[in-house]
């Protein structure tokens, strides 16, 4: 079975085939990294107009790259949630359109679950009990899948997600947007132990904070150039030297990294799950898995990095899954939702 995912949650415009939900046959990503920028992060008005001029000609190709016709595709699966909603009504707009002119079943995916399925195109695919660490600009979760759609969350952020912190961090010591890669490549530099930074105490045995971090950071900055909360805080980064930047960057990297592995090894201990999959943007994170491999008695094969950032890949890999429990959706019945739990989709139990 061939399925194109189409993918337009937030700033990339993504297409792909996935035969079986294990072989990758086309993957076409358009990203708005480099308009976003400008502004330091995603402004939702421009990602929606981005959406819609590139929409087309990226299905289109992800069809070409797969050397297949629209005969050839069997189903349409497509991101209706989480998301910014005029970006979310763009991919859902072309994909209920292309269902009814091509006559192909549409699968509706929930996002951040997705990020999990990059990992079924690994060479190895997980197993069930899988434990999944969610990590994404929006999202920060751990949750232990049972079966495929058969789930539950564990725990998740009781604030800021683990992306959003790099994010804001990033802007804090002055380095460029995504802040997730260019925090990563400035801690290459740095030295992690240079500044002393909180892990923050939950009551929830699995769950995550990462607001108090930034904070933090925020704190250390200013003490280390010598100004109080008062000084603007966008003047703050002229103030640092590079060697004080890479360090801030690795401190922050490694407590916040610290943090998310000491969870999972937790969970990991509790739950026994025979494979622990990582997922989202900030999986990509080379650190992140140099030490959460290290820790754990067990092999974690990592997706490779383009499938760790938003892709269709991932989309029309679960909607194959979705698609062997699951009746289509009527093209006409299908509502984008920007805010919804992956365990309030339609096919979850918990
Ligand atoms: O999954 P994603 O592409 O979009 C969302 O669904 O949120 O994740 C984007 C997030 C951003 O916060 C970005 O800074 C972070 O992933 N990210 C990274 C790395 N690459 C992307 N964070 C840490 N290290 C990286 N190498
Ligand atoms: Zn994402």
């Amino acid at each position: 079975m061939k399925v194109l995912g189409i993918e337009s949650s937030c700033d990339e415009t993504a297409a792909s085939v996935v035969q079986d939900g294990r072989i990758l046959l086309s993957n076409v990503v358009n990203s708005q990294i480099d308009i976003h920028a400008l502004y330091g992060g995603v402004v939702p008005e421009i990602a929606a107009r981005s959406h819609i001029e590139v929409v087309n000609p990226v299905i289109n190709q992800a069809l070409t790259d797969a050397n297949l016709t629209w005969d050839d595709i069997d189903a349409i699966a497509v991101t209706y949630a989480p998301g910014l909603i005029g970006s979310l009504l763009v991919g859902t707009l072309a994909a209920r359109t292309l269902a009814v002119l091509k006559n192909k079943p549409l699968y509706p995916i929930h996002h951040v679950e997705a990020h999990v399925y990059a990992n079924f195109l690994n060479e190895r695919a997980p197993e069930f009990p899988m434990l999944a660490l969610i990590v994404s600009g929006g999202h920060s979760q751990l949750v232990l899948f049972r079966d495929h759609g058969d789930y539950e969350l564990l725990g998740q952020t009781q604030d800021d997600a683990v992306g959003e912190a790099f994010d804001k961090v990033a802007k804090i010591i002055g380095l460029p947007y995504p802040g997730g890669p260019s925090i990563a490549k400035a801690a290459l530099e740095g030295d992690p132990t240079a500044f002393k930074l909180p892990k923050a105490k939950l009551s929830g045995k699995y769950d995550f904070s990462f607001s108090g971090l930034k904070t933090a950071v925020l704190r250390a900055v200013q003490r280390e150039v010598g100004v109080d909360f008062t000084f603007p805080s966008h003047d703050l980064p002229g103030l640092l030297n590079d060697v004080q930047r890479a360090n801030f960057a690795a401190s922050f990297q490694r407590t916040a990294i610290e943090t998310l592995v000491d969870t999972t090894a937790r969970a990991f201990h509790d739950y026994s799950p025979k494979s622990v999959v990582i997922a989202g943007g900030v999986a990509a994170n080379q650190e992140l898995r140099r030490i959460l491999s290290d820790r754990l008695p067990i092999q974690i094969d990592y997706a490779p990095m383009n499938l760790c950032t938003d892709n269709g890949a991932m989309i029309a890999t679960l909607g194959y899954y979705y698609a062997q429990k699951m009746p289509p959706i009527n093209p006409n019945d299908l509502e984008v939702i920007p805010s919804l739990s992956m365990t309030k989709t339609a096919w979850s139990k918990s």
